[in-house]
């Protein structure tokens, strides 16, 4: 069965980027997939120090519950993260949660290891949400080569974006004429992507 992770980065809960999260996992679930989610601000995710611990063992040593979120980043078939731009950026919380996947990158890179099942690796889908206040489509810039990154490390060649501007009251999102349809499409969409990518789909 198909995987797919949500993760909220908002400190708003039930915000304009949590609020097209629900529906995007919602469609997803509705398309045959097995959705979880994880909410960042309800964990005490600690920004990496960049001790270096991870160059030698590829293991994060910060004990705050991260190790059981790798196996879901690195297992799960697709990721869907949302967020909100904060200083034409991704939010702390989120950017702490990504800056923690270094010893991935560490794992990966520098000791050459697997870390994701080389045989479903192919069909490793991802999907970014994010919402902007100001009127400006170039807030996604910085946060777009952040999530480039994320994704490449985890190795998710292919990504889904979706991005609205001029979103800033808490709600904003609802009216908005089409951004929770596009959001429930795009997750039914790398779903089922994903799906015919495993070969769980006829073609
Ligand atoms: C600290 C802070 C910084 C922000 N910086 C930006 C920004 O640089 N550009 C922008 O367009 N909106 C900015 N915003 C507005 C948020 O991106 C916007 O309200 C967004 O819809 C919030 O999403 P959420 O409800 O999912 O948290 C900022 C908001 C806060 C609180």
């Amino acid at each position: 069965m198909v995987k797919i992770l949500g993760v909220a980065g908002s400190p708003r809960e039930r915000g304009n980027s949590s609020l097209l999260l629900d529906e995007a996992l919602r469609g997803a679930k509705d398309a045959g997939a097995k959705t979880s989610k994880i909410i960042l601000c309800n964990r005490d995710i600690y920004p990496c120090e960049g001790c270096g611990d991870c160059d030698k063992t590829g293991e994060c040593t910060i004990d705050d519950g991260m190790d059981k979120i790798y196996n879901l980043t690195t297992s799960a078939n697709g990721i869907i993260l949302a967020a909100p731009i904060y200083f034409n950026s991704l939010n702390a919380q989120t950017k702490a949660f990504i800056d923690r996947h270094q010893c991935i990158w560490t794992r990966k890179v520098l000791l050459e290891e697997e870390v994701t099942d080389p045989a479903t690796r192919h069909a490793r889908r991802g999907l970014f949400l994010a919402t902007a206040g100001a009127n400006d489509p170039h807030a996604f810039d910085g946060a777009l080569k952040v999530m480039n990154m994320f994704f490449a490390v985890l190795d998710i060649k292919y990504y889904e974006r979706l991005l609205f501007f001029r979103i800033d009251r808490k709600g904003a999102i609802k009216k908005h004429p089409t951004a929770l349809n596009d959001a429930y499409a795009a997750g039914e969409h790398l779903m089922v992507e994903i799906a015919r990518s495993l070969g769980e789909l006829a073609e």
